[in-house]
């Protein structure tokens, strides 16, 4: 294998957020592409908990309006803020795709709910490394509306399901961003006696 270019997609990733894409549609086989990459992510139990619903063209106006609504409802008078109620009504619309991403709970319960988080977590890195390869932005947002049982619900999934979030996609209008990470050496111990 090329391992350059492993090294290349996963430093190149990048959170984009919805205003700074275009107005570019994305391919359905691009999504489909990043969807199946998703799908073989590592799973305990090969439960394969990921789930994904997809919003294009006009119901990306139902998923805006409910989004700022739930805000609205699970927002107290002092956390409310009308600047986020704003950009959830606008998100959704600024992106060409959002997936939301949901974790569909085992029947047994037999694998812990931690592991079948994780795999999710593991399914979106390989959505958002694919589309970088695609040179597409991504945005995981997990706002509170966005991960509520409300969304859940929204969904169609089941009550022991979770909804974690959306993955926003979309071509940046803005220069690739740059990266920031600090040394990886702060975060290692090696262990070797
Ligand atoms: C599980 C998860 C949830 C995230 N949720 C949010 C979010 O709700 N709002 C936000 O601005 N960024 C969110 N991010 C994106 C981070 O802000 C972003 O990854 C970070 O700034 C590093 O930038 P990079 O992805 O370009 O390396 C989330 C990232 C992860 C992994």
């Amino acid at each position: 294998m090329d391992t350059s270019a492993i090294n290349q997609v996963i430093r190149s990733r990048r959170t984009v957020k919805p205003k700074n894409f275009t107005s570019q549609d994305v391919d359905q086989a691009i999504i489909r592409t990043m969807l199946e990459n998703a799908n073989w992510a590592p799973t305990h139990g090969m439960t394969e908990p990921w789930r994904f619903s997809i919003f294009r063209g006009a119901a990306r106006q139902r998923l805006a309006e409910f989004l700022a609504e739930t805000y609205k409802s699970l927002s107290t008078p002092e956390s409310f803020k009308p600047k986020k109620y704003d950009g959830m009504r606008q998100n959704a619309m600024l992106a060409p795709v959002v997936i939301a991403i949901g974790m569909k709970r085992q029947e047994s319960e037999k694998i812990s709910e931690l592991d079948e988080l994780l795999a999710v977590a593991c399914a979106v890195e390989n959505l958002h490394l694919t589309a970088t390869a695609f040179g597409l932005g991504g945005f995981w947002s997990t706002n509170i509306a966005a991960t509520s049982d409300a969304m859940g619900e929204f969904l169609g999934l089941k009550p022991k399901d979770r909804a974690l979030g959306l993955f926003y996609v979309g071509y940046p209008a803005c220069e690739w961003p740059v990266g920031d990470r600090t040394p990886i050496d702060g975060k290692v111990q090696w262990i070797d006696r």
